[in-house]
């Protein structure tokens, strides 16, 4: 990033809520060019064309950021776009900058104003030795764009036979280029492209096609139409228990695609919009519809796939091919709740959850830094950390315990996944801030002065009236704040800083918490939930984590089934197993009865739900309040999948598997297990089967690890190379 800082911020002189805007310019050259590059960005999302050709193959850019704070700076090579005769177009959409359902005055959640605007200079270096440089200024040519209106909960109408016809001069957009980066995390790109599976005609009469896939994109489609005809393509994630197209759960996104037929024939998909679906449903279609006519294109942020998971259950293998599904249609630059209703935000809550999973799944260490960075930038001047990030809530002061907990949780995983030092470096004080306000809403070791979300979504006592009902919300914030202390007492430490001030504070609330919610080992009566359990036992908080675990695990048998949610989900199965009750733990894994896993596998879903019952048995449907089929959150069950199921885990004292503990736990509803986690180190593998009674083994290290195998209660060191046990 250079030249850019000199350039200056144009904007249409107009009001272009929710439209889009070309910002154009021409210019010739006359000698041999030797190289061109582009450095653009926008406040909005916009794409780049020199001559028609467009510039990379970036969607959304320049990504979402605090825009307020941070803004991305994408540079692309385009020495082979340069001719004689030149026009350099951008054409910038509203994208994640535009009305938000969260956002104050229902306009624009950024700057305060509805104003998108664009910032670039293409610098040419020629053989003769001269440089020229063209930077976005007061010369530059604006007009409104083909897609007339766009916006992201909504969706687009493209007019493709539209044309401004009084264009106008750019204006100057005083603006501030300290806040430049060049891109900080991965580019989002389309990623796989899916065929059509089937075309419904529902009970209502209404031409639906099925992909076959829950996912995040657009269809790409081949239209005639009569000319001036609006055609409209809906998205849906399921059909209701009749069949017929369903957007209830998709609140006040639209979540449409209209194109203006012209006449004419025409390839085209989205330009500035994505939608999460499955089905689409077809109307003002005067076409036949073809299957091969439409495409689904998926995207994401563009991650490498290095984790993977089989075994001889078919059902736990469609979920685990739901938990990746889940993953790639969240992880659209920000780790997103949800990819299709009237929200997509990047909620710390979820996020931390699934940080783990996340990245065995995918090398999502750059996904984290930039999203990472977000969150520092977001943190309150008090310590407190914003639930979403970026922060289109505008810094109020709620600060739930287990989402803001994302600020200590997410940076200590990608430490640990990637032996990333730096992350801890730039952490720490954030961190240090986040703990500090805790200890400052707390009263005698308990964290009671604060608003929580709680075990959000738990079976103890929700409703779509109140979903946060169930275990005790200063239990729950006392045990995340003795973890996240841990986390940062562990990060100073490790960077060779005094950390006794919080280990005395966080002992005496480890007291407390045992004083207030405990008695013989036992959470007390009054407090005793799953959640609960498992955060007294996986935190370690317990002073007799045997006897919380029976505790545990007779909650569990007594009523046969999970009642966690958010908080207690993640570590569920590794409080039940880590303490000799791996047999429940697996029974809750292989359960396929309403509440578990497998339910929404055996319902037909491709991703994960929001809620154990988004859809029941009978195919009605949770409220439509709040009921997404894409939310990640509970996919996080992968984690104890590669971490005991296939016993891969990381030595946490040798970070980015630099040592690994193998120690899996078998099940004899199960024949065999394999799992493979592609490392910084190289690929891992482990995994097991059973035949005529006799478990085999076996292990792969790379080359520069090693690791300690437990199996049966036999400890065995080995290096790099293959083993069986
Ligand atoms: C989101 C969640 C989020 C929650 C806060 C919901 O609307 O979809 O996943 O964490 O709000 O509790």
């Amino acid at each position: 990033m250079k030249n850019i800082l000199n350039a200056q911020w144009i904007k249409f002189p107009k009001v272009a809520l929710e439209k889009e805007i070309y910002f154009t310019r021409k210019f010739d050259i006359n000698k041999e060019l030797v190289s061109a590059s582009l450095e653009i960005t926008a406040l909005g999302v916009y794409f780049a064309e020199i001559n028609g050709e467009r510039v990379g193959n970036c969607i959304f850019a320049p990504g979402w950021t605090s825009y307020h704070k941070r803004l991305q700076v994408e540079t692309y090579d385009v020495t082979d776009f340069i001719k004689k005769n030149n026009e350099i177009k951008v054409a910038v959409a509203p994208g994640w900058k535009g009305y938000n359902h969260f956002s104050r005055n229902g306009s624009d959640c950024y700057l305060g104003q509805n104003e998108m605007a664009m910032l670039c200079a293409l610098t040419m270096e020629f053989a003769d030795g001269e440089k020229r440089i063209i930077t976005s200024g007061g010369d530059w040519k604006c007009e409104f764009g083909k897609n007339v209106y766009t916006q992201f909960y909504n969706g687009y109408v493209y007019n493709p036979a539209y044309v401004d016809i009084s264009p106008e001069k750019a204006v100057i957009f005083p603006h501030n280029n300290k806040i430049l980066l060049d891109r900080q995390g991965e580019r989002i790109i389309e990623q796989e492209r899916l065929a059509a599976k089937e075309i419904i005609i529902t009970p209502k009469g209404e031409t639906v096609i099925d992909f076959g896939q829950n996912m995040t994109g657009y269809v790409e489609f081949r239209i005639k139409g009569n000319k001036g005809e609006r055609a409209v393509i809906s998205h849906a994630e399921v059909l209701d228990a009749e069949g017929n197209f369903y957007t209830d759960n998709l609140r006040s996104a639209k979540a449409q695609a209209i194109f203006v037929c012209d006449g004419k024939e025409h390839i085209h998909k989205s330009q500035h919009n994505f939608f999460g679906f499955r089905y689409i449903r077809l109307e003002n279609w005067s076409d036949e519809v073809k299957k091969e006519n439409f495409t689904a294109v998926v995207v994401h942020s563009e991650l490498k796939r290095t984790g993977y998971f089989e075994c001889s259950d078919p059902r736990v293998n469609k979920l685990f091919s739901n938990i990746i599904w889940g993953q790639k249609g969240n992880f659209l630059d920000v780790p997103t709740d949800c990819p299709q209703r009237d929200e997509r935000l990047g909620w710390t809550g979820d996020a931390q959850v699934f940080v783990k999973t996340a990245s065995y799944n995918f090398d999502v260490e750059r996904f984290f830094t930039k999203w990472l960075a977000d969150l520092r930038a977001d943190q309150t001047d008090w310590g407190s950390i914003p639930s979403v990030i970026p922060d289109v809530f505008s810094q109020d002061d709620s600060c739930s315990a287990a989402w803001a907990d994302a600020s200590t949780i997410c940076p200590w995983q990608i430490y640990q996944t990637y032996n990333n030092r730096k992350i801890l470096e730039d952490s720490v004080e954030s961190m240090e801030n986040y703990i500090e306000f805790i200890e400052g809403k707390s009263e005698n070791g308990i964290w009671s002065r604060s608003w929580h979300f709680g075990d959000w979504l738990n079976l103890d006592g929700s409703s779509p009236e109140d979903c946060s009902k169930g275990t005790e919300k200063n239990l729950i914030a006392t045990a995340y704040y003795i973890y996240s202390s841990n986390i940062l007492i562990k990060t100073k430490e490790l960077l060779g800083k005094d950390a006794s001030e919080h280990k005395a504070k966080r002992e005496a609330s480890i007291a407390a918490f045992r004083r207030e919610f405990m008695e013989n080992g036992r959470i007390k009566p009054e407090f005793a939930t799953q959640t609960a359990c498992v955060l007294a036992v996986y935190f370690g908080i317990s002073d007799n984590i045997a006897e919380t675990a029976k505790q545990l695990n007779e909650l569990v048998t007594e009523c046969g089934h999970l009642k966690t949610g958010f908080v207690g989900t993640p570590y569920l199965l590794h409080a039940l197993s880590e303490n000799g009750y791996a047999e429940t733990a697996y029974g809750l894994l292989l359960r396929e009865e309403y509440p578990s896993w497998l339910f929404s596998v055996k319902m037909g879903a491709t991703t994960i739900w929001e809620h154990w019952d988004s859809m029941r048995e009978d195919g009605s449907m949770w409220d439509t309040s709040m009921n997404s089929f894409n939310h990640y959150a509970y996919g996080s069950v992968a984690d104890w999948l590669y971490g005991v199921a296939a016993g891969i885990n990381i030595d946490e004292t040798k970070p980015g598997f630099e040592h690994i503990i193998i120690k899996p736990v078998t099940d004899s509803r199960l024949t065999f297990v394999n799992a493979t986690i592609d490392t910084r180190k190289g690929v891992v593998k482990s995994g097991w089967k059973t035949e005529n009674g006799k478990t085999t083994y076996s292990v792969e290290i790379p080359e520069g690890a090693t690791a300690t195998v437990i199996i049966g209660g036999e400890t065995t060191e080995i290096g790099a190379g293959k083993y069986e046990f």
